[in-house]
């Protein structure tokens, strides 16, 4: 009855056009790749997992790893970039909705930044004051209340990265490309304006059982499998379910926290739906 309660809110929001980006998402895009292509793509080599973010990639805990992992910006704006915009992209107008749905399909402006963005106050696996610290205010706050209640449980988590420009994930995206080409890169890492980061509202976290790593042995640690748990009741879901990648079009990513709020991410969790999914429902309703 409650769920009834979630999606009746959501779509009463859709028509009226509180989140009308979500109306145009465009579904054949994902049909679009054949259940044999998507196998052939999991069976390929994958980059090693403990690449997948290099350039987010902690060293220590409370060592800063900026210098030596986020690329010059200066540097990679000078250089060509790799990629293609693609074709069909749809700009998302209402940016500050909590739920927007950004994903292959759907990106941000390149100069949309958050207005709200404050560091939250939870343990990070680095030192200093950097974008990757920031969250928007309310994500932040509700980040709070779940390491809180981890560590009550003994939980030890950290957050790794947060928000990122339009102009670092440009820097990440084609220092992939340049490495492990189209294909791989496109499993594991968004085009800029692609990237959740942008909006202010996704963190990365890890644990010192997961050597503060973004790899998917986090979601086998005793932190991974609380946090799959309990996100949703803080306001958070995994974007990036395992096995969801014909959906999502990303590899799992068991440390990618998305904020959503209360209501929609505990009926994510509780459903086993990825955000496109939720929408879709949502609409039908
Ligand atoms: N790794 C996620 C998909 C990103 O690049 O935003
Ligand atoms: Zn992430």
């Amino acid at each position: 009855m409650k769920y009834k309660f979630v999606l009746a809110l959501i779509s009463i929001s859709l028509l009226s056009g509180c989140s009308n980006q979500v109306k145009d998402i465009n579904w054949k895009f994902w049909e679009s790749s054949s259940s044999d292509q998507i196998n052939e793509e999991a069976n390929q080599d994958q980059p090693p997992e403990e690449n997948l973010e290099p350039e987010e990639k902690p060293t220590e805990v409370n060592k800063p790893d900026q210098e030596e992992t986020e690329p010059n910006e200066d540097e990679y704006l000078l250089e060509e970039p790799f990629f293609t915009v693609l074709n069909k992209e749809k700009v998302i107008e209402n940016t500050d909705n909590i739920l927007l749905v950004v994903n292959k399909e759907q990106s941000l402006p390149a100069d949309y930044v958050p207005d709200d963005l404050v560091i939250p106050d939870v343990s990070f696996s680095f030192d200093g004051d950097y974008d990757k610290k920031y969250l928007r205010e309310e994500a932040a706050r509700a980040l709070e209340e779940l390491f809180a209640a981890a560590s009550e449980e003994n939980i030890e988590l950290f957050a790794v990265s947060g928000y990122r420009s339009y102009e670092t994930q440009y820097g990440i995206y084609n220092s992939y490309l340049k490495k492990w080409g189209e294909e791989k890169t496109n499993a594991v890492s968004a085009i800029p304006g692609h990237s959740e980061h942008q909006t202010g509202l996704a963190m990365d976290v890890s644990s010192r059982s997961a050597a503060l790593d973004l790899t998917e042995q986090f979601g086998e640690t005793p932190e991974g499998k609380w946090l799959n748990d309990n996100a949703g009741k803080y306001g958070f879901i995994i974007r990036y379910p395992k096995d969801k990648k014909v959906i999502t079009g990303y590899e799992y990513e068991p440390w990618h926290l998305r904020y959503v709020g209360k209501e929609v991410a505990t009926y994510i969790y509780e459903e086993d739906l990825t955000l496109e999914e939720f929408f879709d429902r949502a609409i039908k309703q």
